[in-house]
């Protein structure tokens, strides 16, 4: 992997000052991402402070022919800041672009720069009564950039969308350097094409997202969440309409968690299983309104209960039980890494049409026994949305070589499933270069062909990011 030369990053420091230049460990360091592995080894990183000075950065490397990767939380899974093989590059960390800069709740926006985390986020929206939607677990090291280069969703997209529904304006970085300020907070806006729809999911190759206008939600200081023990993956579609129903408009989240997810979380954390009614799923459903919702959960329950679906359930009755439920959800994704092992296995991201969510894990999990039998295959997420992590992880040390010998025929299992059922296989982590180049089935050859011209436009010379997200050219 190429790194810019000495002369290049001498320029760079020149201009930018010693503090943003980080080089040999210390940047190996910055690098560590979800596994706890460093993603580029002996990098060059550089920190701009603010906008001008990303936009020095960008000009200059344009002019070298150094590609720029940029890094926010480096929270992603999807191998998006790897750098290019053959290319010499830089990261460009928006770290040091850490500041709210405005927050208007008469408006319903703040504007935040790109290295802001999503929890500091929710924190100042909170401090003046209202509410930044979009939750995941990584909320106190994802950063709005980031989140807004991959169109991050999480939790409560069912009720509030992922992040390119809560995005009003950004303002962007450009290939030569130019400054795009469109940081609007219009609630609409018909003035032509909505060009911050292109950046949000672009994985950071057309510019690079410097700071975004958010949208703002009322508050919802009465929250109640419920696990439930289910019958069964049939019951997942009629319990999301009842949920829907009794809920009336404050279903917020509405999360699969298998037993064998609270198992490994219960190995990992030793805090015993939430609930063990002997069932292989649960779900997690969140009501979340400006009024007590408590009774619209019991009436859920009931209508579930008898309705033959659900089998036992347990309700937070207090602010620290609600707390210590989403922290069972939250402590699922380090669950699936924390072993070496689990390394080498399959984390899915995928997304299918809501109406065959049971077909689509019913058909992976008996991909899995079939071809992979040696590893743990079991699925958790966002039924809401249609969007299920899928595991299939090897566990035990004996396990690998068996495993990676049939994983790529089960990866080729889960693309045809996917495709089949009209789904994505990134739903809300982005492609990378994990999944560039197994995501081409899902479009026609067009429609990446009319990508590849709007990446061209922004970016001819293939600065930022080059070889994510979009396939070659099919032969
Ligand atoms: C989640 O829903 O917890 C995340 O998307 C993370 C993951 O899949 O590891
Ligand atoms: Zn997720």
């Amino acid at each position: 992997m190429p790194k810019a030369d000495a002369a290049f990053v001498d320029l760079l420091r020149a201009e930018l000052g010693e503090v943003a230049i980080v080089t040999g460990s210390d940047a190996d360091d910055q690098t560590i991402d979800a596994y706890g592995k460093p993603t580029a080894i002996d990098s060059v990183i550089v920190r701009p402070a603010n906008v001008n000075e990303v936009s020095f950065t960008v000009k200059a490397c344009a002019d070298a022919g150094i590609a720029i990767v940029s890094q926010g939380g480096n929270t992603g899974l999807s191998k998006g800041t790897y750098l290019p093989e053959h290319q010499p590059s830089i990261i460009l960390s928006l770290a040091r672009l850490n500041q709210i800069e405005s927050i208007d709740p008469e408006r319903w926006t703040i504007t935040a720069q790109a290295g802001v985390t999503i929890q500091a986020v929710q924190e100042a929206a909170a401090g003046v009564g209202r509410l930044f939607a979009p939750d995941w677990g990584a909320r106190g090291s994802a950063s709005v950039g980031g989140a807004v280069a991959t169109d991050a969703g999480g939790n409560n997209v069912v009720r509030y969308g992922n992040m390119r529904d809560n995005v009003m304006g950004i303002e962007a970085v450009l290939a030569d350097g130019s400054i795009w300020d469109g940081r609007r907070s219009l609630r609409k806006d018909s003035s032509g094409y909505d060009l911050k729809h292109l950046f949000i999911g672009s994985e950071g190759t057309l510019g690079v997202v410097t700071s975004a206008v958010l949208k703002l939600v009322p508050a919802t200081p009465y929250a109640t969440s419920t696990l439930a023990a289910i019958t069964g993956l049939d019951a997942l579609m009629p319990l999301l309409t009842l949920a829907q129903k009794h809920g009336a408009g404050t279903l917020t989240a509405f999360e699969l968690i298998p037993d064998v997810a609270m198992a490994r979380v219960d190995e990992l954390f030793g805090r015993g299983k939430a609930i063990d009614a002997g069932t292989e799923f649960s779900v997690l459903v969140k009501l979340a309104s400006s009024e007590p919702v408590d009774d619209m959960i019991a009436s859920f329950l009931s209508a579930g209960v008898d309705a033959g679906y659900i089998v036992d359930a347990i309700v937070a009755g207090t602010p620290d039980q609600e707390a210590s439920l989403w922290t069972l959800r939250d402590d699922i994704p380090p669950s699936t890494t924390y072993r070496e092992t689990q390394h080498h296995g399959i984390k899915l991201d995928t997304a299918v049409p809501i109406d065959h969510i049971e077909e689509f894990i019913r058909r992976i999990t008996a991909s899995a026994k079939e071809i992979a039998p040696m590893a743990l295959c079991y699925g958790f997420g966002h039924i809401g949305d249609g969007n299920i992590h899928m595991m299939i992880l090897p566990i035990t040390e004996e396990t690998i070589e068996p495993w990676l010998e049939v994983k790529p025929a089960m990866e080729a299992a889960i693309d045809e499933t996917v495709f089949d059922l009209d789904g994505t296989l990134s739903a809300e982590h982005g492609v990378g270069l994990l999944l560039r180049d197994r995501v081409g089935p899902q479009k026609q050859e067009l429609e990446w062909d009319m990508m590849r011209s709007v990446q061209r436009a922004l970016d001819p010379d293939n600065v930022f990011n080059p070889g994510k997200l979009i396939p070659d050219p099919a032969s």
